[in-house]
């Protein structure tokens, strides 16, 4: 549904001779229809830029942008000096701000109208338009109102309703829930979810928060000055052994000194989650496991979870459990072993430094 291909983003400051800054360096997406598309990365690592650059809000140095089969960058014009094919191109991608960009002179049913006038509609056709999404997102009853007299939550849900007026086939959100407290958040992502399930809306996403990428995305990427560094669907990308995401979304630590003792994460979805594996490999082979930490979640409506756990002897004696456990259709993986020349591991372990790089600083 949304292609990138090669796109680059370089912003030069203070004239062409001034310094440049390569927002984006050939990124490659692709987001597939009706699937929640999250991209997470660290502040300045290009996601804004990839989602104006999507939209064509800001024209790419290089590479294409294509969403719902038409090529955008091959349209004339950029931001509001578009041309009317791009104009017209745009209107069918909505798009959700972090700080909702309402107007706070007009009502809430105003604002959601307003891309309903640059449509042209009338002033019935707007009104009953405007009715039928402001009930689709749960402030039917506030249409009178105006921004000001709303919480956080309600004025995104307003900027919602205004993203699909033009019934988008794709909807494009840039931290739309940073501003907002964790309880608001979830509603927030609930109605995003909903409105993909039920309208068979496109969603991508950006944001830094790892807890967004897991409640709804059903793919997502890491983004890192301005690369691509890992991407794929939520499920695959636990299976993948090294995984930042996974390591991200699912921590686990812990261990990993003595080397008389073998540390190795296991991941498992689906059927494998419910299954009682590790008592079953203690009794088998009636060794000691210890279980060093474990996150088990649901991903996209799934169980999938990680786990660390400690068996007794030295990697190389464990072939024959570690291969009942990869029977067992769980995926095993040795932990990153700090060995004795390595740096001081944080005190968390060798699991966490991608959640942590990947927490904005709290002053923004
Ligand atoms: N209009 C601009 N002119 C010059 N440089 C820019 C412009 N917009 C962004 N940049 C630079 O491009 C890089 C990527 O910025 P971008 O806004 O895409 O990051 P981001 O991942 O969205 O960060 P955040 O999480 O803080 O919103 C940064 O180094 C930023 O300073
Ligand atoms: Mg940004």
């Amino acid at each position: 549904m949304i292609t990138t291909s090669g796109l680059t983003k370089i912003y030069r400051s203070g004239g062409p001779r001034g310094r440049a800054i390569t927002a984006l360096d050939d990124v490659d997406l692709h987001v597939a229809e009706g699937e929640v598309y999250g991209v997470i990365g660290q502040s300045g690592a290009g996601k804004s830029s990839l989602i104006r650059c999507v939209n064509l809000l800001e024209r790419p140095t290089s590479g294409t942008v294509t969403v719902a089969g038409q090529d955008l960058t091959a349209l004339a014009g950029r931001g509001p000096r578009a041309g009317r094919e791009l104009r017209a191109a745009r209107s069918r991608i909505g798009m959700v701000f972090q700080h909702f960009n309402l107007l706070s002179s007009r009502t809430v049913q105003d604002n959601v109208e307003l891309p309903l006038e640059i449509l042209g509609l009338s002033g019935r056709e707007r009104a009953r338009k405007a009715a039928e999404l402001l009930d689709l997102v749960g402030l039917g009853e506030r249409a009178r109102a105006y921004p000001a007299q709303l919480s956080g939550g309600q004025k995104q849900r307003v900027g919602i309703a205004r993203a699909l007026a033009a019934e988008p086939k794709v909807l494009l959100s840039d931290e739309a829930t940073s501003a907002l407290d964790p309880e608001t958040t979830r509603s927030i992502l609930g109605l995003l979810r909903d409105l993909n399930r039920q309208l068979g809306l496109t969603v991508l996403l950006i944001t830094h928060e790892m807890d967004v990428v897991k409640s709804i995305c059903d793919s997502a990427a890491l983004m890192r000055e301005g690369r691509i560094v890992e991407s794929g669907t939520v499920t695959d990308l636990l299976a993948t052994p090294g995984s930042e995401l996974a390591a991200a979304l699912f921590p686990v630590s812990g261990g990993g000194e003595d080397p008389e003792r073998t540390v190795v994460d296991l991941t498992f979805q689906g059927d494998a989650a419910g299954r009682p594996v590790i008592s079953r490999l203690a009794r088998t082979y009636d060794i000691d496991v210890s279980i060093l930490g474990a996150a088990v979640d649901t991903v996209a409506g799934r169980q999938v979870g990680r786990m660390r756990i400690e068996l007794p002897g030295r990697y190389e004696d464990n072939v024959v459990p570690i291969g009942f456990l990869r029977e067992q259709g769980l995926h095993v993986e040795r932990a990153e072993h700090p060995g004795p020349d390595a740096p001081a591991a944080p005190p968390a372990g060798p699991a966490a430094p991608p959640v942590a790089a990947l927490a904005k600083e709290e002053t923004k």
